[in-house]
């Protein structure tokens, strides 16, 4: 399997501070934001990655991971996103690199507590389809949320709903098969003009072939002023990816 970070789009929730750098190299208590979802797929033994960047500071990767070898990767390779047309257009520029593997895609602003191993065993071995996992929020209007039935099963996910049927967000790490290529190719821009990762999971799981977990361990983004400041701390008092 490879291992897909997004760190492309405009970090304007961080302005001014994403005015002079991207946002995933913003550090986060004691490293760049980044080094986090690179530790979490090594965690998990995945190794061959690619990061996706955008905006005028994408030289600073290069310049900050290198090959990534310090960081355990075994093959770094990036690509840029011109604009911020949304997280799944983000992840359609990696086909190539990808080349009909299995996938698991991080979010670079997502940081977890503990690791992600389990489930990514269990998605190397599940036939098809995709893998979400899924966390209870105080404040779930600001993520994918699902609706989940009794038996945990989930039945849809809607972005960033003003009255949300669950407390449960969909958390920033998704599992693909092969036919996520495909799928992005299909999208029409939402609302606010981004190809979202959303629909990607909606279409799983019309088909029925996406699978859920709830994730172990606290989890956080670091993409707004009070998520970076909740980030900070709860690495400083447990540290992230931890065994
Ligand atoms: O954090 C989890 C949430 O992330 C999910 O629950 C939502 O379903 C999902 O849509 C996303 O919501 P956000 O609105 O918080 O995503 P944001 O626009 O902040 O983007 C998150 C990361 O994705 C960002 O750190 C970099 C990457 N990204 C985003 C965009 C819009 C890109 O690489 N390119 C892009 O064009």
């Amino acid at each position: 399997m490879k291992g897909v970070i997004l760190a492309g789009g405009m970090g304007s929730r961080l302005d001014p501070m994403t005015r002079v750098t991207n946002k995933h190299l913003l550090p986060v208590y004691d490293k760049p934001m980044i080094y986090y979802p690179i530790e979490c797929l090594v965690n998990a033994g995945i190794t061959d990655i690619m990061v996706v960047t955008g905006g005028n500071k994408a030289g600073d990767f290069l310049e900050l991971l290198g090959d990534g070898r310090e960081l355990g990767v075994s093959g770094l390779h990036y690509t840029y996103q011109k604009g911020a047309g949304g997280i799944a257009h983000a992840l359609g520029l990696t086909k190539e690199f990808v080349d009909g593997d299995k996938i698991v895609v991080i979010l670079g602003d997502n940081i977890i507590e503990k690791n992600i191993r389990k489930p990514v065993a269990d998605f190397f071995t599940q036939r098809k389809g995709a893998k979400i996992l899924l966390k209870e929020v105080p404040d779930p209007q600001r993520f994918g949320v699902a609706d989940v039935d009794d038996d945990g099963k989930v039945l849809s996910i809607v972005e960033k709903p003003s009255q949300p049927k669950s407390n449960l967000a969909v958390v920033g790490i998704y599992m693909f098969d092969n036919q996520i290529f495909d799928i992005i190719s299909t999208l029409k821009p939402s609302d606010r003009g981004e190809l979202e990762i959303t629909d990607v999971n909606n279409t799983y799981i019309d088909q029925g072939t996406m699978t859920a977990d709830i994730l172990d361990g606290w989890w956080t983004d670091a993409g707004t002023i009070e998520s970076w400041n909740r980030a900070n701390r709860l690495i400083e008092k447990t540290g992230a990816n931890n065994e």
